[in-house]
């Protein structure tokens, strides 16, 4: 019988993940299916019961769900559970365990795109949100770890609350925008996590960024547009830039791991991921 897995969310429809694993599946021989299953908050804990009494065997969770999912589950992984957020569900035996692959999946692909080490680099944050705490998180948990860390955020108090909250010792900073803006020649790695820039306010960047460094790594989690603006400024500044493709086609390769156990065609999701975003 074809196996189930899915994305749960609220909405779902135009979401790339489906087009992504099933394309996976396929090259891989597997008689499953994903779905996106968009689900109504009225009815999210008598949906959710309902796929796992259909015994689905894993699922993505997005917005909103990515906090409640965790009261539904029968285990939630420790990185996830300080993150606070569950974006993969895995069936393991009919027990239901909860895992964030969102800042592992960024960390790699920046990793990747990169190259060398992030050990002894100033990194910026900008955002204090669930992305910006996944990615905090996890690279603050990394072996090569950033020397330091700035939280820039709009509303500083949740940026400081983000390092309060950390469940280990990190050297960072909140600051505001105005703040990163002045000190933006000291970073190495700048991050953005909010969604300013993203369609359609392609016309909006988070923070200005004329007086980097051209050697500084600027990276922005949105992937439509594909270059947003503040890319767009970095790339004028020799810069390098980093989009939120790879964040998005690793954290789901990741999934596909923990469901299957097959590290899934990585190149191969990407090129299904950029056709689709750059077909008109
Ligand atoms: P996510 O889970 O996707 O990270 P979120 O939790 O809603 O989303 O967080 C969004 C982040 O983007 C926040 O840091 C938010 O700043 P505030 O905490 O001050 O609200 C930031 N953000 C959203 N819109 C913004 C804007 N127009 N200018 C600056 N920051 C913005």
């Amino acid at each position: 019988m074809k196996q189930l897995y899915g994305l749960i969310g609220y909405p779902v429809g135009h979401s790339l993940s489906p087009l992504m694993h099933n394309d996976a599946f396929e090259n891989l021989g597997i008689d499953a299916h994903y779905e996106a299953i968009q689900i109504e908050p009225d009815s999210f804990k008598v949906e959710v019961e309902k796929l796992k009494k259909q015994q689905i065997k894993g699922f993505n969770v997005t917005i909103p769900y990515k906090v409640d999912i965790m009261d539904l589950l029968d285990e939630v992984d420790p990185l996830a559970r300080a993150i606070g957020a569950v974006n993969t569900v895995v069936n393991q035996n009919g027990r239901y365990v909860g895992y964030n692959t969102d800042g592992d999946g960024y960390v790699a692909s920046l990793l990747q795109h990169v190259g060398g080490t992030l050990k002894d680099k100033a990194v910026a944050i900008i955002g204090a949100g669930g992305a910006a705490k996944a990615i905090f998180y996890t690279l603050a948990s990394h072996k090569d770890s950033p020397s330091s860390f700035y939280i820039c955020n709009r509303t500083v108090e949740k940026a400081q609350r983000l390092i309060d909250q950390l469940p280990f010792q990190a050297n960072a900073s909140a600051i505001t925008l105005d703040e990163a803006e002045k000190k933006v020649d000291t970073f190495d790695v700048i991050i953005n996590t909010t969604s300013v820039g993203m369609h359609p306010d392609v016309e909006d960047a988070p923070i200005d960024i004329q007086h980097i460094r051209p050697e500084t790594i600027v990276s922005d989690i949105i992937y439509n547009p594909l270059e947003t603006k503040l890319l767009k400024e970095a790339k004028q500044k020799q810069a390098y830039c980093h989009n939120g493709v790879g964040m998005f086609v690793l954290q789901g390769a990741l999934a596909f791991e923990k469901w299957t156990g097959i590290v899934p065609d990585q190149k191969k999701m990407e090129q299904i991921v950029l056709k689709k975003l750059t077909e008109k």
